[in-house]
C-alpha cells in the first residue's frame, strides 16, 4: 500500500506542519514520501498523487478553513474509481486551542473524500500549534510521542489510530478556570500581543477592525 504524504502549508519546510510531519513519519519504519503543496505546479501534482493508495493531507487551519495553495491543488484532484479502493486522510493544526473549532473544516474533508471515491481514514485535529516551532523539548515531547505513535500506527494498519485522535482534539471547548483566564487576557489585550505585532510592524495597526468585504 504507498502513502504519500502532502504538506499543504504555504510555508513548506519552514513551518509547523512539516514538524508535524517529521514527527509522524519518525514513528515509521519506512519513511512514506512527501511533497510540498506549495513548490508543486497543481496539475502536475494531482496527477502525480492519483497513483498512491493513500493521500495525507498535513496542514494549517487558516482563517477557519485551508490555504489558498491547499484549496487551488484539491480543486485539481480527479475522483479515482470506487474499485480501486483508495483512501486520504487529514492533520490539521492550527492557532486556536479548541476542537470544536475545527469541525467545517473536519466536515468538508469528510464530503471530499467521497467525492473523490476515497475511503476516509478521519482528520486528526491538535489545535494550540501556532506556537510549536518555539516550543521546548519538554512543552512538545507529550505530543510528539504521540505523533511517532501515530505513524507508527499507520504504517502497520494503515489507520489513524482512534484514541491517539481523541486525546489530541482536548481541548475540545474551554470550560471553567481555563475559559475565565482566557476572557481576562482577552480584556488586558495579553492575548493580541502576537497578532498586533506584524500589524504594528507593517504600518497598519489602525486598520485591524476593517471589514473589507462587507
Ligand atoms: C493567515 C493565517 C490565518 C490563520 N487562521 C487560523 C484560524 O482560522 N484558526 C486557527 O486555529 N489558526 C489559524 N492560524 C494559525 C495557524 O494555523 C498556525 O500558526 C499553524 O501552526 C501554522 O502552520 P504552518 O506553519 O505549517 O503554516 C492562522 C495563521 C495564519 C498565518
Amino acid at each position: 500500500m504507498s502513502t504519500i504524504i502532502l504538506n499543504g502549508s504555504p510555508k513548506g519546510k519552514s513551518g509547523n506542519s512539516e514538524i508535524f510531519i517529521q514527527q509522524f513519519i519518525k514513528g515509521m519504519k519506512t519513511p512514506c514520501e512527501v511533497k510540498y503543496i506549495c513548490k508543486e505546479e497543481p496539475r502536475t501534482l494531482a496527477e502525480y498523487v492519483r497513483g498512491f493508495d493513500t493521500i495525507i493531507f498535513v496542514l494549517p487551519m487558516y482563517i477557519h478553513s485551508m490555504p489558498g495553495v491547499t484549496m487551488r491543488f484539491i480543486e485539481c484532484l480527479e475522483p479515482s474509481e470506487p474499485s480501486e479502493n483508495k483512501s486520504m486522510g487529514f492533520i490539521l493544526q492550527g492557532g486556536f486551542p479548541e476542537a470544536t473549532q475545527y469541525k467545517y473544516a473536519e466536515k468538508y474533508f469528510g464530503s471530499l473524500s467521497e467525492e473523490l471515491n476515497r475511503n476516509y481514514l478521519g482528520t486528526v485535529i491538535k489545535g494550540n500549534s501556532a506556537t510549536v516551532y518555539m516550543m521546548s523539548n519538554f512543552m512538545t515531547r507529550k505530543l510528539f510521542r504521540s505523533l511517532r505513535r501515530l505513524g507508527e500506527i499507520y504504517e502497520k494498519t494503515h489507520t489513524f489510530d482512534k484514541g491517539i485522535t481523541e486525546a489530541l482534539k482536548e481541548p475540545r471547548e474551554l470550560t471553567g478556570f481555563t475559559l475565565k483566564m482566557m476572557k481576562f487576557a482577552t480584556k488586558t489585550g495579553l492575548i493580541n500581543v502576537m497578532w498586533d505585532k506584524p500589524l504594528k510592524q507593517n504600518g497598519v495597526f489602525d486598520k485591524n477592525l476593517d471589514r473589507p468585504f462587507i
